[in-house]
């Protein structure tokens, strides 16, 4: 017996069980997006997080809309590892010292939480198209691909920031 009490039985099932914990994902990464602008105290790092809160809210509606598509539910179900993630990043923003630090330390949870929606997103996208569903699989591809994005500016600003923390120490 598995974590989940459901029983997947088809690759339709795993679709949508998978549809569900990124929903989940993005429902919980909106909250954490707002205490990330909070915290922040690069301005280009806060003006980063408050776009990629833009995009996300509209992940949130593309997934309703595939569910829509798909005639499920519109739900999330618990997803124990985008928790943990967060709960993490938490743990480490809450106890570094130093703007510089702090900044990088939320860049890093920040590229964490992207590296994980980009997985799911890839295997969801494969999965719609096995199930001959292109129609749902342009709509996850536009959310991986602003992920892939938000992912790349924060790469930039890691390195930029890892220089200024050198340049300092
Ligand atoms: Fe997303
Ligand atoms: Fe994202």
């Amino acid at each position: 017996m598995g974590l989940y009490t459901n029983n997947l039985r088809t690759m339709d099932d795993l679709f949508v069980h998978l549809l569900r914990d990124i929903y989940y994902a993005e429902n919980r990464i909106v909250k954490a997006l707002v205490d990330m602008i909070e915290t922040a105290s690069d301005p280009r790092l806060k003006k980063a997080f408050k776009s990629h809160l833009h995009e996300t809210e509209n992940h949130i509606l593309r997934l309703q809309q595939v569910f829509r598509m798909r005639g499920v539910d519109v739900k999330g179900v618990d997803c124990p590892a985008i928790d943990g993630i967060l709960e993490e990043a938490d743990d480490v923003t809450s106890d570094v010292e130093g703007s510089i630090m702090l900044n990088a330390a939320l860049i890093a949870a920040a590229q964490t939480v992207e590296h994980y929606e980009i997985a799911r997103y890839g295997s969801l996208i494969a999965w719609a198209k096995m199930l001959g569903r292109d129609d749902c699989a342009s709509l996850l591809q536009k959310n991986l691909e602003e992920d892939q994005a938000a992912d790349r500016r924060l790469a930039v600003m890691a390195e930029n920031g890892a220089d200024r923390a050198v340049a300092t120490a």
